[in-house]
């Protein structure tokens, strides 16, 4: 990676009416991530060290978000949709700081890779003075053609000023352009509004540099990593892509994916080699799994952390501040949240643990619940190692068992219960003998009795009709 230092202004000022939406575009999400942010990322592990994103008015929200996402961001408001230069120019401050590249991006294409951006800072440290990032497709509607002569790039026409011919150009301009630092500001500031739109057009800085007699290139990018989302259909299909994407680096790090196309990954999954992933999983953000796990079929999980060896559905939750250990089992309809599992500890069935510890290898029986609410406050169960919990407990927060606790099965334990102890929290059982055929000789003649009112009154109703 090159080591000379970079401003990089992302343009997200755009409204997005396509997308009909009350949120800014930029603010939705791909694989988890607002698009704005898959931006920055990029533009952080491509070595930029100073980034701007430009807003538009009245989007507190959006800056919120941005350094939510990256504390070291700028922000800049521009205050009219004048075009993608004059926006650009709204970083001018951030512009007037010397950098040696300058790059200018938009927020609403969220799939270029740091190596790509990497290859157009190549193109400016190996002498170009604007470097723009093209692409092949065919379905070039929209996009700004690249007008080249002899491989030099010498402009670019955006669709609505384009003849014919140059409509039929399929080599099109992704929106991210780098500058030589030094001519970065003189070229946006020499950039007018005389075209159809009577917007500022940040494409013009390629004629007017040709013009200058400054050298221009393309490079060339992929278009998977170069589509730009305007509507919802764009955001559905571009997060295919990413879920593509992240398939495939989770198989090329060592895990098996029983079938890929049903998992679906967030931006920062952390999977290690050798885990296995079957049919039908989901992960949020937030999800670290250890070597040698297995997320088995129609598992969510968000926010949680799995331990080496441990097993986890099917059909387990685990939901934010769930930390499970080594070799631990969550089985199916276990619902896990803001709780720790010790090594070996599991849950097999039908449970909700939630604002707890359970300690290494301790059994939760099924159909245990924490009653961790009272409907103000949420308290904290701790169970200590070794213990065992009966079948269909309740366990009344706050609590706690020590260690090599016995519950019995089917107690609500609302009292702390020691080291060592077995506790029942049940109604003690009564056995009364031959009671049974007793009590069904009497349920009978009972029925029957009912069934004979029954027909009275219902002959009684036919007389009355006769009469
Ligand atoms: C732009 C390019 C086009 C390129 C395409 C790639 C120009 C003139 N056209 O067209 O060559 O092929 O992107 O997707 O640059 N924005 C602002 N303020 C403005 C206008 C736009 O911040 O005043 C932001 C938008 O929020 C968006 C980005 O700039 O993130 C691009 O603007 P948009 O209107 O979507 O440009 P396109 O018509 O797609
Ligand atoms: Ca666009």
């Amino acid at each position: 990676m090159t080591m000379r230092s970079c401003l990089s202004i992302v343009l997200a000022a755009g409204l997005g009416t396509r997308m009909k939406s009350d949120l800014p575009k930029v603010m939705h999400e791909i694989g988890g991530l607002p698009l704005v942010g898959h931006v920055v990322k990029a533009l952080e592990q491509a070595g930029s060290d100073r980034i701007s994103v430009v807003t538009g008015p009245a989007m507190s929200e959006l800056e919120a978000l941005v350094h939510d996402i990256a504390p070291g961001v700028s922000c800049h408001v521009q205050e009219e949709r004048l075009g993608t230069a004059h926006a650009a120019l709204a970083a001018r401050p951030a512009l007037e700081t010397a950098a040696e590249d300058v790059l200018v991006l938009f927020g609403d294409t969220p799939l270029v890779t740091a190596e790509t951006i990497g290859a157009v800072r190549k193109s400016l440290e190996e002498g170009a003075d604007v470097a723009v990032l093209g692409f092949e497709t065919r379905h070039p509607f929209g996009y700004g053609r690249l007008l080249t002569e002899n491989g030099r790039l010498v402009a670019i026409r955006e669709e609505k000023d384009a003849t014919d011919e140059e409509r039929r150009i399929t080599l099109c301009n992704s929106g991210i352009m780098g500058f030589r630092g030094s001519q970065a500001l003189a070229l946006l500031e020499a950039i007018g509004n005389e075209n159809i739109k009577g917007e500022y057009y940040l494409t013009d800085a390629v004629e007017i540099a040709n013009a200058r007699g400054l050298t221009v290139v393309a490079v060339a990018g992929e278009e998977v990593e170069t589509q730009g989302i305007n509507t919802r259909a764009q955001l559905a299909s571009c997060e295919a892509d990413y879920q593509a994407r992240m398939r495939r680096a989770a198989l090329e790090n060592g895990c098996t994916l029983l079938a890929p196309d049903t998992v679906f990954f967030s931006h920062d999954t952390h999977l290690e080699p050798d885990v296995t992933v079957e049919q039908n999983v989901v992960f949020g953000p937030g999800v670290r799994i250890s070597k040698g796990a297995r997320i088995r079929a129609f598992s969510h999980l968000e926010g949680a952390v799995v331990g080496e060896g441990s097993v986890v559905g099917p059909y387990a939750r685990l939901r934010p501040g769930a930390v499970l250990g080594a070799e631990t089992r969550i089985g199916n309809f276990v619902e896990v949240k803001n709780a720790t599992f010790a090594p070996g500890a599991k849950a097999n069935h039908l449970s909700y643990i939630g604002d707890a510890s359970v300690g290494s290898k301790s059994n939760i029986g099924a159909g245990t619940i924490t009653c961790n609410y009272d409907g103000f406050l949420k308290h904290r169960t701790e169970i200590g190692a070794g213990s065992f919990v009966g079948s269909s407990s309740t366990l009344v927060a706050p609590v706690s068992l020590g260690d090599d606790v016995f519950i019995a099965a089917g107690s609500v334990i609302t009292e702390d219960v020691p080291h060592g102890a077995l506790a029942f929290g049940r109604a003690r059982q009564v056995v009364k003998d031959g009671k049974a055929v007793q009590l069904k000789t009497r349920l009978k003649s009972a029925k029957e009795a009912a069934r004979e009112a029954k027909g009275q009154s219902a002959g009684d109703a036919a007389g009355d009709a006769k009469s």
